[in-house]
């Protein structure tokens, strides 16, 4: 198997948001949002390794900032490291204004996806191949992002988790 720049499977989607995307403060709705960055992680995602997926898990999201009634809503999402069947993908969330032209940021957020072969188990991705200092560190940082969210979901045991309990014990 291939493997894969981050490059080639980047993605930026962007939205606009209308009236029936926003609360009663006129500002874009968190699952809104969060409905746009799993589409927009899973493309990615889909794209990496050409193959279906499914979210695995969604890692904490902090909303920063809020984004307005007509304003723009630009997600990038890029794969930060592929596991064995699963796939970090890391999205940036701004909002702009294009009439005033600002853009901010909204929040951040690490989603996880696995591939599905025809029987719908999990069958094996490419490796990624880094190209940035930014691609880098976000590759080096998966691995420890990976154990901490398989011991929240039971999936692994505390003392199995080599790589972070060695940024604790630093
Ligand atoms: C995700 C899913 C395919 C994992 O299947 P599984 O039978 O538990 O498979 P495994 O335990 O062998 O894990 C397969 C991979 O998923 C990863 N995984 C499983 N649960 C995970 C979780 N909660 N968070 C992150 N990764 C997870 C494993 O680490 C493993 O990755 P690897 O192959 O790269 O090492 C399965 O739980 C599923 O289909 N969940 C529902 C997905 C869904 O419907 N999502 C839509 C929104 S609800």
């Amino acid at each position: 198997m291939r493997a894969k720049r981050v490059s080639e499977s980047l993605n930026v989607m962007n939205e606009l948001v209308l009236p029936n995307d926003t609360n009663t403060f006129g500002n874009l709705m968190g699952g809104r949002l969060m409905y746009w960055m799993d589409i927009a992680a899973a493309y990615c995602a889909s794209k990496h390794c050409n193959a279906p997926v499914v979210t695995a898990s969604v890692d904490n999201i902090s909303f920063k900032n809020p984004i307005k009634l007509g304003h723009y809503v630009h997600i990038e999402a890029y794969v930060t490291r592929a596991f064995n069947s699963s796939m970090e993908i890391y999205l940036r969330v701004r909002g702009e204004d294009t009439l005033h032209q600002f853009t901010y940021d909204s929040n951040e957020a690490y989603l996880t996806f696995v591939a599905l072969d025809p029987n719908d188990k999990p069958r094996s991705v490419p490796e990624v191949i880094v190209e940035t200092e930014e691609e880098q560190k976000r590759y080096d940082g998966a691995l420890r992002r990976r154990q901490l969210r398989l011991i929240l979901a039971g999936k692994m045991k505390p003392n199995e988790a080599t790589e972070l309990k060695a940024l604790f014990a630093e």
